[in-house]
Formats: C-alpha cells, sequence, structure tokens
C-alpha cells in the first residue's frame, strides 16, 4: 500500500489508474469500514481510502480532540486488505488556508441529524466534495450507517453533476444488534450492555409496521418511551420516506427509522429500512 499525505504527489501517482474506488473515512478503523473497503475491491481495480478527521463536521463542544486516532493500526488493517493507495494529509495540507467556500445544503439537512448538529452536513459535504476533487475517484462507497451523509451526499452528486457514482454498503452489526461505530469504545460495560437496545427497539417497531400497523405517532412515542425508560435521552426517532428523508404518511412503502440517542456522554445514532 502506498501512503501519501501530500495532494501533488498522490495525483501524480493516480493519473494512470483505470478505475479508481474510494472510500473515505475517519480512521480508527473497525470491521464496518473494512466491509465497506471489501465492497469496494469488487468495484474497481484501485482502491483509495483516505483518512482525516474533519474539524469542519464537529461543532465545538463535540468530541473532535477525543476523537480516536490509531493511524499505525489502521494502516496494518489496510495492508492486510490489500488496499492500494492511503491518503492521510494533516490539516494544512487540506486547509492551506481558512476554508471560506462552505457548501449550501438543502432542507434536508437541517433535518433528524442535522437538526441536532447544525452544520455538520454542510462540513461532511464540504469535505466530501474537496477529496472528489482531489481523488477523482470513478465510484466512492458510504455506509448506510450514516443513512442521511449518505443520502445527501447522492444529491450533492446529482445536483453538481459530479463524475462519480454512489455506492452504498450495509450497517455492520455486533452479534446483539449494535451497529459498529468508532463512537462505541466510548461506552463503559453496562452502556455497552444497554446499547443494542437502540437497534433493538427500532426493530420492534419495524416488526410492527411490516405487520400493518400505520398509526407512526403513537409508534414513535412507544420507542421513545421505552429507551427513556432505560436510561437513554433520546434526540430523535422518525418514520422517513427512504427517497427523500421526508417525514414518511401511511399509504408510502419504502420508508426508513432513524433514531439518536444518547447514553450518558456517548450519542449514537442507528437506522433500519422498512418495506412497509
Ligand atoms: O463517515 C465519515 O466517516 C465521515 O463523515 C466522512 C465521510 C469520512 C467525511 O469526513
Amino acid at each position: 500500500m502506498k501512503i501519501f499525505n501530500d495532494i501533488t504527489a498522490l495525483r501524480d501517482n493516480l493519473r494512470s489508474k483505470q478505475a479508481i474506488v474510494f472510500v473515505p473515512t475517519m480512521g480508527n478503523l473497525h470491521a464496518g469500514h473494512l466491509a465497506l473497503i471489501k465492497q469496494a475491491k469488487q468495484l474497481a481495480d484501485h482502491v483509495v481510502v483516505s483518512i482525516f478527521v474533519n474539524r469542519l463536521q464537529f461543532l465545538p463542544h463535540e468530541d473532535f480532540d477525543h476523537y480516536p486516532r490509531t493511524f499505525e493500526n489502521d494502516c496494518k488493517l489496510l495492508t492486510g486488505l490489500n488496499v492500494n493507495t492511503l491518503f492521510a494529509p494533516s490539516e494544512k495540507i487540506l486547509f492551506p488556508t481558512k476554508q471560506e467556500f462552505l457548501l449550501a445544503l438543502p432542507p434536508v439537512a437541517d433535518t433528524l441529524e442535522g437538526e441536532f448538529r447544525p452544520g455538520f452536513f454542510r462540513g461532511v459535504a464540504t469535505i466530501v466534495l474537496k477529496l472528489f476533487n482531489i481523488i477523482k475517484p470513478n465510484l466512492a462507497v458510504f455506509g448506510k450507517k450514516d443513512y442521511q451523509q449518505l443520502h445527501i451526499i447522492r444529491e450533492m452528486v446529482q445536483q453538481l453533476n459530479l463524475p462519480v457514482e454512489i455506492i452504498a454498503g450495509e450497517t455492520v452489526r455486533a452479534p446483539d444488534g449494535l451497529a459498529l461505530s468508532s463512537r462505541n469504545q466510548y461506552l463503559n460495560r453496562a452502556q455497552r450492555e444497554e446499547a443494542c437496545n437502540l437497534y433493538q427497539t427500532l426493530l420492534q417497531i419495524k416488526h410492527e409496521i411490516i405487520s400493518g400497523r400505520r398509526d407512526y405517532p403513537v409508534l414513535l412515542e412507544i420507542a421513545t418511551k421505552t429507551l427513556v425508560k432505560r436510561g437513554w435521552k433520546v434526540d430523535y426517532i422518525r418514520i422517513q420516506k427512504r427517497s427523500s428523508l421526508t417525514p414518511a404518511h401511511i399509504d408510502d412503502t419504502d420508508l426508513v427509522m432513524l433514531g439518536a440517542a444518547w447514553l450518558d456522554k456517548t450519542r449514537l445514532i442507528d437506522n433500519l429500512e422498512i418495506s412497509g
């Protein structure tokens, strides 16, 4: 695996490649990332992974400084998967001057995650656009774990006519159902045992919908109360239309349920697609 910190050297190296598939990450790689990279390897000859903890997508009080950085171990994992190229720039390389051009995002970016983390998707979209411009991939793989992020990146690619195809990767879960995430390591033992209940609660609601219930507000209230009783602080649990991420109506069929909730100081998100 070739490792680049510098944009010019990376571009020189990638110039001759026929088909590039890109997997952007913030490092601290786990089985969820590795599944995306394995998927990427099936799609094109040359796999580029980036590791960059993007300050633009953290609010001032969030965990930017504490976000787990495990570069050496990440490199070992990527080498083990025969990744061709790793791009791991410093902040100085990606932001040599203050990043004053920022994208203006559609209203969906102010809902769900965007309602609780204002500016988050602007930071994500801006860095992803920069990385696309640097790497010029033919394809890029994003996980469904960050469902709204995937939706917004797809919209960005479509509305800005970016020459890249976005591929979705399935969420990887621990045996008890907890979606893998770098933030899971903030959980202590008791919290880790409790954490699967976000997924389990979404799953119960999914079963209710599949068996015909359409009283979404009631179902969402039940889900929220279940989690609150167990000690969670719920930011939101919503049932949305998959195509637009706007609230679902009773006659919509392709749905996704999304949730975000806190266990003490750790915020977890999850989602489940439902064919209603
Ligand atoms: O999903 C992530 O890890 C990040 O949001 C991404 C896409 C690498 C942008 O920083």
